[in-house]
């Protein structure tokens, strides 16, 4: 008999289910709130609410799609942080709720490892490699040296680089997530445009909040003498503040490819689908020789079948949860 597990993710304001079966993906529904962007930020008891109307429909519509009854669910495995504390509760209780009127397995799974693993769901698991997340909420790079093995080299002090993207976004009156917008006005820029102060800081850590001040007195500066500032040249300041973020980033994976000799190359989460630093990564895999395992948009963004492909290895394993398992809105890598 086949092992369909049934993955439910609901961390931040994407309700999310996918079905595996035998480590294959056959469902991965995504909906998307909408409700956030009038407020230019997720506003958390809002996504809890909207998690709980919209999470019966999106689990049936996984089931519909990949062909496979609750009867025949194997295990229901659920992301347990990090993420938004009402948010995480409603997937969880959801998924408790289904174990126990099954009488199947639950599996507890960490967001953060679901972005790191992201990659080989089309590619398996092959050891050791590093990985580049970038989402709206973390922002590190990891040597993975075994699925229980992750350890972190470099990351944030502060802002996450979709949390920086987000915020410059906000400053020059863009939509809430403005990250992909402003990846979409940066490739009809000029990226050398304008030039922005860099953070000096260890190898060990990356910061961004500096820079969203130093963004913000720049917009103000040259607004003062010219008040269409940034409508005469959204693209160029775009395609020039996104190359200062991604270069930031990009020269700190460098450092770490250098200093551990690992081959392999990976990249998860939201920022992980922006195509500027898709190209950037590329290059540099192409002159250092590397494997650069790119996953596809839709395993990028926040998503279950990343939670499923974590939920089939730890099924294999055994490694399930009792319904006294906490969340954990500030759980670690
Ligand atoms: O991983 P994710 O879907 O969710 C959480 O972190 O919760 O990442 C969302 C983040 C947002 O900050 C969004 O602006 C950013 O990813 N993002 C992008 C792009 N697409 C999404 N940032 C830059 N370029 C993109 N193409």
């Amino acid at each position: 008999m086949s092992c369909n597990i049934l993955a439910i993710e609901t961390s931040c304001d994407d309700t999310c289910a996918s079905i595996i079966s035998d480590g294959v993906i056959l469902s991965n529904i995504i909906s998307s709130q909408k409700i956030h962007a009038q407020y230019g930020g997720v506003v958390p008891e809002l996504s809890a609410r909207e998690h709980l109307s919209s999470l019966p429909c999106v689990v049936q519509r996984s089931l519909e799609e990949a062909h496979v009854d609750f009867a025949n669910l194997s295990a229901v495995a659920f992301t347990y942080g990090p993420g938004l504390h009402g948010s995480l509760l409603v997937g969880a209780t959801y998924a408790k709720s289904l174990s126990f009127a099954l009488n199947i397995p639950l599996i507890a799974v960490n967001h953060l490892c679901g972005h790191v693993f992201a990659g080989c769901i089309t590619r398996g698991l092959k050891f050791p490699f590093l990985c580049l997340l970038v989402s709206g909420g973390n922002t590190m790079i990891v040597k993975v040296s075994s699925f229980s093995e992750i350890d972190i080299l470099c990351q944030t002090v502060d802002d996450a680089l979709g949390e920086a993207y987000d915020k410059i976004a906000k400053i020059m009156g863009l939509e809430y997530p403005g990250g992909k917008i402003i990846d979409s006005l940066a490739k009809k820029g000029d990226e050398f445009m304008f030039k922005f102060p860099t953070v000096k800081i260890s190898d060990d850590k990356m910061s961004f909040s500096g820079l969203k001040t130093a963004f913000r007195l720049f917009i103000e500066k040259n607004s003062q003498t010219n008040a269409a500032f940034i409508e005469n040249n959204i693209n160029n300041i775009c395609a020039s503040i996104q190359h200062h973020l991604l270069n930031t980033v990009v020269k700190k994976l460098v450092f770490w490819i250098k200093e551990t000799g690992i081959t392999t190359l990976t990249i998860g989460g939201g920022v992980a689908s922006n195509m500027g630093l898709r190209e950037m990564l590329s290059d540099i895999a192409a002159d250092m020789r590397l494997e650069f395992i790119v996953p596809k948009q839709e395993y990028c963004v926040d998503n279950a079948a990343m939670i499923a492909f974590c939920a089939y290895e730890k099924y294999k394993h055994g490694f399930f949860v009792d319904y006294d398992h906490a969340t954990d809105p500030k759980l670690k890598i």
